[in-house]
């Protein structure tokens, strides 16, 4: 980080904290009291301010409502045993964060913004950090244009915020997935590989879709030829066959996981041989059948690791081992937690104790 900012702070005066049930946590629905804000306009940086949470007023011309310049990312915080609190990988969110808002014409967020807003942010709304088992604090850093016009071109202001919400498990069963051979998620030379708002809302049709058929996720293909395996768009997707951990190689339409990317760390690190390659749907569906695929996960921030039970493919349904027999990913999954949770070595640096 290269300055130290000097960021206003206008606390609330009535904590929600104690009208909160910390046992009913659903994902991304319960909000600390405060956020972070800042804004770019002519060209600079302005005002990083911690406010209390709530509305923002906009016009109602803003270019991120028209055309869709808007980008996200997603990080936990966690209680550490001494009662500190540990922020895993933001330094590659901070890089993918940026590499977004190229991508889509944005203004890129200085280091020390997207850090000490984050930092003092959680310092602040401290108490909100939860100390259940599976439990944490989800960052939501999140910017959007701020231009009231409607000529199409890059917007030159923005606003960069970020909200927290403590919160337990985005999914909690294994997964019944569907490969989705109608629908794309994303093409060459597209914002696959961006973390931005179009992407997730040109997956909902297709995901109401699956959802009403009964599925809870879907696996998307190449846009080309529907034969090879991309992310599930809200993880990415992993699988051991042969023993090896096979993944989907990161490309322009599969995004750069940071939970993709811990875990290829910690399987190499426990002498597990890692392949990042195309993955055909054929090579899934005739693993299963041979038994030579044995498991098969999703991967993400908020999914953290995700069993998949079952998948389904052109109408027929294939059922994967039992998750409790999972040895490599449930060995993996029990050490990205305890390093996590600091209950084992930081090896990698992969804690921020702030
Ligand atoms: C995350 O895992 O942080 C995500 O952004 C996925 C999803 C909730 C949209």
């Amino acid at each position: 980080m290269t300055e130290t900012l000097d960021i206003k702070v206008t606390k609330v005066e009535q904590t929600r904290l104690t009208v909160t049930d910390f046992s009913q946590l659903p994902f991304g629905k319960v909000f600390t009291d405060h956020m972070f804000l800042c804004d770019y306009q002519d060209g600079e940086w302005k005002n990083p301010r911690v406010v209390p949470y709530g509305p923002i007023p906009m016009s109602p011309a803003i270019s991120a409502l028209h055309y869709g310049q808007a980008i996200f990312e997603g990080i936990k915080a966690y209680r550490l045993p001494d009662g500190k609190i540990s922020i895993f990988r933001a330094d590659k969110n901070f890089l993918r964060f940026n590499k977004s808002a190229k991508r889509m014409a944005m203004a890129e967020v200085p280091e020390e913004i997207f850090m000490q807003g984050m930092a003092t942010l959680i310092n602040i709304d401290e108490k909100w950090v939860p100390a259940q088992e599976d439990y944490a604090l989800y960052i939501r850093p999140v910017m959007y244009a701020t231009d009231p016009y409607l000529g199409v071109r890059p917007s030159d202001s923005y606003t960069f915020g970020i909200l927290t919400t403590p919160t337990g498990k985005y999914y909690s069963k294994a997964l019944k997935v569907k490969v989705e051979t109608e629908f794309t998620r994303a093409d060459d030379g597209g914002v696959g590989y961006a973390k931005t708002a179009g992407n997730y809302a040109r997956s909902l049709y297709p995901f109401e879709v699956a959802r009403k058929e009964g599925f809870d996720q879907l696996i998307w293909t190449d846009a080309q030829t529907h034969e090879f395996i991309e992310e599930a768009g809200t993880a990415n997707l992993m699988f051991v066959i042969d023993g090896k951990l096979v993944t989907p190689a990161v490309r322009t339409t599969v995004l750069d996981g940071v939970t993709r990317d811990t875990i290829i760390q910690l399987a190499k690190a426990d002498g597990i041989e890692v392949e990042e390659r195309r993955l055909s749907v054929k090579e899934i569906i005739e693993g299963i059948e041979n038994g030579r695929l044995t498991e098969a996960f999703a991967a993400g921030t908020a999914a953290t690791v995700t069993h998949i039970g079952e998948i389904s493919y052109q109408g027929k349904d294939y059922t994967l081992t039992d998750p409790a027999t999972r040895s490599v990913s449930n060995s993996i999954a029990k050490k990205l937690n305890d390093i996590k949770y600091g209950l084992a070595p930081d090896t990698f640096g992969w804690n921020w104790v702030i």
